[in-house]
């Protein structure tokens, strides 16, 4: 018995050594490359912010500011078929500057992904947009989505809107980067009697 277990415990030693050498060096790779994946959102957001402040700089129409917001977003960020605004008038959402294939003009509030983000004042992430009840499709190629409530103070603007044909596009690190663009692009505006 002894010496066949310690011929055993040997031969496991002697495997798992290379192999924690081996896995080690695969574990600092995919660390590296994780890192690297984790920090391309924030540094693209981040860099957005620069140039969304650059674009707004010294102007301020709302129509221009939005639709220069709409095109950087779409211009900017990879996987998007879609970005745009929908502003808030009365109990419904209305659409405003957007790059994109034409889409529908009035959305009710509680109704699609804009409606009831606007509805529920949050940011919402739809992964895969077939699967969530009352979608509102305007562009077939859309597949994921997602919608980030405008506010001025308490009081509710609108909604951002990005579409894209890939399902699971957006994610946490896109709702965080959008809601501080957003959040710029208010801030912005503040004072106009919006
Ligand atoms: N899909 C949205 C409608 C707007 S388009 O995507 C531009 C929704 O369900 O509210």
């Amino acid at each position: 018995m002894t010496p066949r277990t310690t011929a055993k415990k040997k031969k496991a030693t002697k495997q798992t050594a290379p192999r924690k050498k081996k896995t080690t060096a695969k574990k600092a790779t995919k660390r590296r490359v994780a890192t690297h994946e984790n920090n391309a959102k924030p540094a693209l957001y981040a860099n957005l912010v620069v140039q969304l402040l650059s674009l707004l700089k010294g102007e301020h129409d709302f129509i221009a500011n939005a639709a220069n917001f709409s095109s950087l977003l779409f211009n900017s960020l990879p996987n998007v078929n879609w970005a745009g605004f929908y502003f808030l008038q009365d109990d419904e959402l209305v659409l405003g500057p957007f790059q994109g294939n034409p889409a529908c003009v009035r959305i009710p509030l509680g109704k699609g992904v804009c409606g009831v983000a606007a509805q529920q004042c949050e940011t919402i992430i739809v992964p895969n947009v077939h699967e969530f009840p009352g979608h509102i499709a305007c562009d077939v190629a859309s597949n994921a989505e997602i919608v980030i409530p405008l506010f001025d103070g308490e009081r509710l603007l609108g909604v951002l809107d990005l579409d894209s044909p890939t399902i699971g596009r957006f994610d946490d690190q896109d709702a965080e980067g959008l809601n501080e663009l957003v959040t710029v692009f208010v801030a912005h505006e503040e004072g106009l009697g919006l």
